[in-house]
C-alpha cells in the first residue's frame, strides 16, 4: 500500500469515531544505526550506509502527486502471484526479499495463527525464504496480542532476548531486523519503536500486504511503520500457507474486527471495524484444503457468526438481521448482506467429508437458522463456543455485552433444544470493574447451570482506551481477582467433569490427529464435540472395506467406545475405520 492509500483509508475512517485516531504510518530516521556511517571495514553494514545515502535521497525527492493519485485510484484486484509495485523510493529490487530468512513467532489467539500464514504467503511470494531456526534467521517476526496485559508482557520478555541475538550478530552478515506485528503493534504503535530501539518494523493486523516495502525500508536501516486500520482489509485474495503441511485440519478466516465494544476490550481498538470476507473467496479457499485433502475447517473470526458479506449488491435487501431472542447490539441495527447460515450453508456442502467449525461466534447472533443448519447438516459440529463473561445481570451491564443472565440462560436452553446433544464452552472474566462477591457467586451459580464442557476463565485486565478504562473503576484487588479465578476453575472443572462422564459407553466419531504427546502407543484425535481423545494404536477394521484389518492415519474418521472421561479429555478404544457419512455414533 502507498501512503497516499494510507491516507485516503484514515480519511475513510475519519467519520467513524473511537478508531479514526488510530490510523498512523510513518517512516522513521534510526539514530542507532546512523552512527555507523564512521565504520571503515567493507562490511555489509558500510554497504548498508551507502545504500541508506542513496535510499535517503530518493526518499527526500519522494514520490509525485501523480504517483499517489495513480496509485489511489488502482483497483485493489492483483493476481496473488504478483509482486505489489514498487514506490517511488525503492527499487523493484529492493522490494523483492533476496533470500532473506524469516522466523515468525506466533503469540495469541487462532486468528494470529492464520495471520502468521497470510504474512507469511506475503513474504513468500516477494522472495523471502522461511526459517524454523532463530539462529539462521535474517528477519524476527512476532506476531503479537494485546488481549491481556501479561499477553505483551511476553512480548516484551521476548524482545530483551532478541536484543541480545541482535548485538552479538557477526558484522560478516546482514544486519538482523526485527518486526512487532499485529495486535500490539497496533494498540502501541511508536511507543515500541522509542522504547525498544532494536525494533526495525511495527505492523497492525491490516497492514501485513506492506510487509514487504516495510522490511524493504528497514533493510536501509531505518525504522518503518504501517497500523492504519482498514475498513475492507479482509486478504481475501492471500492464499494463507499452512505451515505443517501434515494437519488434518485448517483455520479459514471469513471476517475480521469487532463493532461491539464491550467496556472491558481492547480488539476493536486493534483489529478495527467488522468486515466480511465475500463468500465466493472462501469457498474457493474451502475447496482448496479440501482437494489437499484436509478433513476439518474451522472459520474464524472475532465476532464470526456476524458474518455479512455485502459484496453481493442484489443481496444488500432492507431486511434487519434477527438476533437471538432477549439480545441487544450497542450499534445501529445492521441490513441485508449474506448472512452467516447460508455461509455455513454453503461451506458445509463443499465436501460432506470435511468437518465443519466456527469460533469465536457472539451469543447474540444465533438465530434459528443457524441452529437448525448444525443440527441438520451431518459434518457441521455440534458445539458451539458461548462466551458469557459473566453470570451477573449488573456486571454483563457494566460489560456492555448486550443481555441479561436470563436471556443467556434462555438462549442455552433453546440451543440444547434444538441441538439434541451439544457441546457448549464458554469464556468468563473474574473480578471486573465494581464485581462484588455477590456478583461471582452469580457466575459460580452460571458455571452450575450450564455445566460446560469447555471453558477459558481468565483474570480481568485493565486495557487503556477501552470504555471500562475511561468510565470505570479496576477496584477488584488482584489477590480478590486470582482468588475468584481459582474457585471458577475449580467448579469449571468439577462441572465439566460431570458433562463428559455423560460420554462414558458412547461410541463417537473420532478424527484422528497423530501420536498423543504421552504415549507412543496411544493415538489422539477430537470428537465431534473438540473434546480430546486418546485411545490406543491397535487394528481394526475398515467398515468399507469388509475384512482389511487397518491401523488409523492421521485424517482418518474412527469410532471409539469412550471408557473414562476427565475435565479435559476422553479415553476409549478404537471400534473402526469409517467415514463421516458412514458413521452412526450411539448414545
Ligand atoms: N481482561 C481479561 N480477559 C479479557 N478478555 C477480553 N478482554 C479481556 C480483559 N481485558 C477475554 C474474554 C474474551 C476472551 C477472548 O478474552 O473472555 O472472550
Ligand atoms: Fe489477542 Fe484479541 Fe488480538 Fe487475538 S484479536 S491477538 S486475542 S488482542
Amino acid at each position: 500500500m502507498h501512503p497516499l492509500q494510507c491516507v485516503l483509508q484514515v480519511q475513510r475512517s475519519l467519520g467513524w469515531g473511537p478508531l479514526a485516531s488510530v490510523s498512523w504510518l510513518s517512516l522513521r530516521m534510526c539514530r542507532a544505526h546512523s552512527s555507523l556511517s564512521s565504520t571503515t571495514c567493507p562490511s555489509p553494514e558500510r554497504q548498508e550506509d551507502g545504500a541508506r545515502k542513496d535510499f535517503s535521497s530518493r526518499l527526500a525527492a519522494g514520490p509525485t502527486f501523480r504517483h499517489f493519485l495513480k496509485s489511489a485510484s488502482a483497483p485493489q484486484e492483483k493476481l496473488s502471484s504478483e509482486v505489489e509495485d514498487p514506490p517511488p523510493y525503492l527499487t523493484m529490487d529492493e522490494l523483492l526479499g533476496r533470500q532473506r530468512k524469516v522466523y515468525l513467532e506466533t503469540y495469541g489467539c487462532q486468528m494470529n495463527v492464520n495471520d502468521t500464514e497470510i504474512a507469511w504467503s506475503i513474504l513468500q511470494k516477494s522472495g523471502y525464504l522461511r526459517t524454523s531456526n532463530l539462529q539462521e534467521a535474517d528477519v524476527i517476526l512476532l506476531v503479537t496480542c494485546s488481549i491481556r496485559e501479561k499477553a505483551e508482557q511476553t512480548i516484551w520478555n521476548r524482545l530483551h532476548q532478541l536484543k541480545a541475538l541482535k548485538t552479538r550478530r557477526p558484522r560478516s552478515r546482514v544486519p538482523l531486523r526485527i518486526g512487532i506485528l499485529g495486535c500490539m503493534a497496533e494498540r502501541l504503535k511508536e511507543e515500541i519503536l522509542n522504547r525498544e530501539k532494536m525494533v526495525d518494523v511495527l505492523a497492525g493486523p491490516d497492514a501485513y500486504r506492506d510487509l514487504p516495502r516495510l522490511l524493504a525500508v528497514a533493510e536501509s536501516g531505518q525504522q518503518a511503520a504501517n497500523v492504519l486500520l482498514s475498513l475492507d482489509e479482509t486478504y481475501a485474495d492471500v492464499m494463507p500457507v499452512q505451515t505443517n503441511p501434515s494437519a488434518t485440519s485448517a483455520f479459514v478466516s471469513i471476517m475480521r474486527g469487532c463493532d461491539n465494544m464491550c467496556s472491558y476490550c481492547i480488539v476493536p481498538f486493534t483489529r478495527g471495524r467488522e468486515r466480511s470476507r465475500p463468500v465466493a473467496s472462501i469457498l474457493e479457499e474451502v475447496k482448496k484444503l479440501s482437494e489437499q485433502g484436509l478433513k476439518e475447517v474451522t472459520l474464524l473470526g472475532q465476532n464470526v457468526n456476524s458474518f455479512r458479506d455485502n459484496s453481493e449488491v442484489q443481496f444488500n435487501n432492507a431486511v434487519s438481521t434477527n438476533l437471538s431472542r432477549g439480545f441487544t447490539t450497542n450499534y445501529k441495527a445492521k441490513q441485508g448482506g449474506l448472512r452467516f447460515a447460508h455461509l455455513l450453508d454453503q461451506v458445509s456442502r463443499v465436501d460432506p467429508e470435511m468437518r465443519i467449525r466456527f469460533t469465536s461466534p457472539h451469543p447474540k447472533d444465533f438465530p434459528d437458522e443457524v441452529l437448525q443448519l448444525i443440527h441438520e447438516r451431518d459434518n457441521i459440529c455440534k458445539q458451539i463456543h458461548l462466551p458469557a463473561q459473566s453470570g451477573s445481570s449488573r456486571v454483563l451491564e457494566a460489560m456492555r455485552r448486550g443481555y441479561s443472565r436470563e436471556a443467556y440462560v434462555e438462549l442455552v436452553h433453546h440451543i440444547r433444544e434444538s441441538i439434541p446433544g451439544v457441546s457448549l464452552s464458554s469464556d468468563f472474566i473474574a473480578g471486573f470493574c465494581g464485581e462484588t462477591e455477590e456478583d461471582h457467586v452469580q457466575t459460580v451459580s452460571l458455571l452450575r447451570e450450564v455445566q460446560y464442557n469447555m471453558g477459558f476463565l481468565f483474570a480481568y485486565s485493565m486495557r487503556q482506551k477501552t470504555r471500562a478504562y475511561h468510565r470505570l473503576k479496576d477496584d477488584v484487588p488482584e489477590e480478590v481477582k486470582l482468588r475468584r479465578l481459582e474457585e471458577l476453575i475449580t467448579v469449571f472443572r468439577e462441572e465439566a467433569t460431570k458433562a463428559n462422564q455423560i460420554s462414558v459407553g458412547c461410541t463417537q466419531l473420532v478424527l484422528v490427529e497423530g501420536l498423543s504427546k504421552r504415549s507412543a502407543t496411544d493415538l489422539c484425535g477430537r470428537n465431534d464435540g473438540n473434546l480430546k481423545v486418546i485411545f490406543p494404536d491397535a487394528e481394526m477394521e475398515d467398515v468399507n472395506n469388509p475384512g482389511l484389518r487397518v491401523r488409523a492415519q492421521p485424517g482418518d474418521y474412527v469410532l471409539v467406545k469412550i471408557t473414562s472421561a476427565s475435565s479435559q479429555t476422553l479415553r476409549g478404544h478404537v471400534l473402526c475405520r469409517t467415514t463421516l457419512k458412514d458413521s452412526s455414533e450411539n448414545c
